[in-house]
């Protein structure tokens, strides 16, 4: 089943059209990873589905659900419950982790759980333990992001989208603002979640982890997507001129 439909999605800063017809579906536990050059509107896509940006047209269906369509030549948005239900099974991880700095590793992760889901302070507490555990942070509950290494900071936003218990998990370049040794924490963590069947979307400059870990792979240039398929296909027998093109930059490194 399709946990995400994305349809014809356009979008332009301006005159600048940056998305220009994307169309892709998400499959349950599926692992997606989206490559591209820069600029080429990969952080735009996730910034729509995720209700950071608002589109100029297409559709997008979340869990079955409606987020918008298009009527008139214009996407009309669902109403604002709906949106916000739909935001919830959606998680994003940023590049640059965006964690409270003001606020200790388990107020981050609690933050949400408890004034958003108002979950009992001892659920949120109990599931955050948890969380933490599982990214091998048992002992930073009480730190402070400035306190934590880039990689640890990485992990704490990845249990603070996981404590809202999403349905998608969307990461954008969530190892690029980390040095190699760093880079493999956050991949590791990454793919014992696609073990447990996870669904993820991640925007990565990491060929050989997209490579490895996703089953669905999608490269974009230009404001399309190019090529898609399964790892093999778009890595093992690349069709397109674009394609191999960039994926030869990496294999010269
Ligand atoms: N808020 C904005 N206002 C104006 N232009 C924007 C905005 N956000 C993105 N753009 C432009 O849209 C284009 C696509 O940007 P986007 O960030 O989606 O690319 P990307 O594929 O994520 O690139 P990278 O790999 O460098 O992260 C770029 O030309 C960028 O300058
Ligand atoms: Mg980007």
């Amino acid at each position: 089943m399709a946990i995400l439909e994305v349809k014809n999605i356009s979008k332009s800063f301006d005159s600048l059209k940056v998305l220009k017809d994307i169309s892709f579906n998400v499959e349950v536990g599926e692992v997606v990873a989206i490559i591209g050059p820069s600029g080429s509107g990969k952080s735009t896509l996730l910034r729509c589905i995720n209700q950071l940006e608002k589109a100029d047209g297409g559709e997008i269906n979340v869990d079955g659900v409606n987020m918008f369509h298009t009527e008139n030549g214009k996407a009309v948005y669902a109403p604002s419950k709906t949106l916000r239900d739909i935001r919830l099974k959606i998680g994003l991880v940023f590049q640059n982790f965006n964690l409270f700095p003001h606020f200790s590793v388990n107020q981050n992760i609690m933050e949400a759980p408890l004034h958003v889901l108002k979950q009992p302070k001892a659920e949120a507490k109990a599931n955050c333990e948890e969380l933490l555990k599982k990214m091998g942070l048992e002992t930073k509950g009480k730190s402070y992001p400035c306190e934590l290494s880039g990689g640890q900071q990485q992990r704490v936003s990845i249990a603070r989208a996981l404590a809202l218990k999403p349905q998608i998990l969307f990461f954008d370049e969530p190892t690029s603002a980390l040095d190699p040794e760093l880079t493999g924490e956050i991949l590791k963590v990454i793919k014992e979640l696609a073990k447990e069947k996870m669904t993820m979307v991640i925007v990565t400059h990491e060929m050989a982890f997209a490579r490895d870990v996703a089953n669905h792979v999608i490269f974009m240039d230009d404001g399309y997507i190019v090529e898609e398929g399964t790892p093999e296909e778009v890595f093992g027998q690349t069709q397109n001129e674009r394609t191999k093109q960039f994926l030869q930059r990496f294999n010269d490194r």
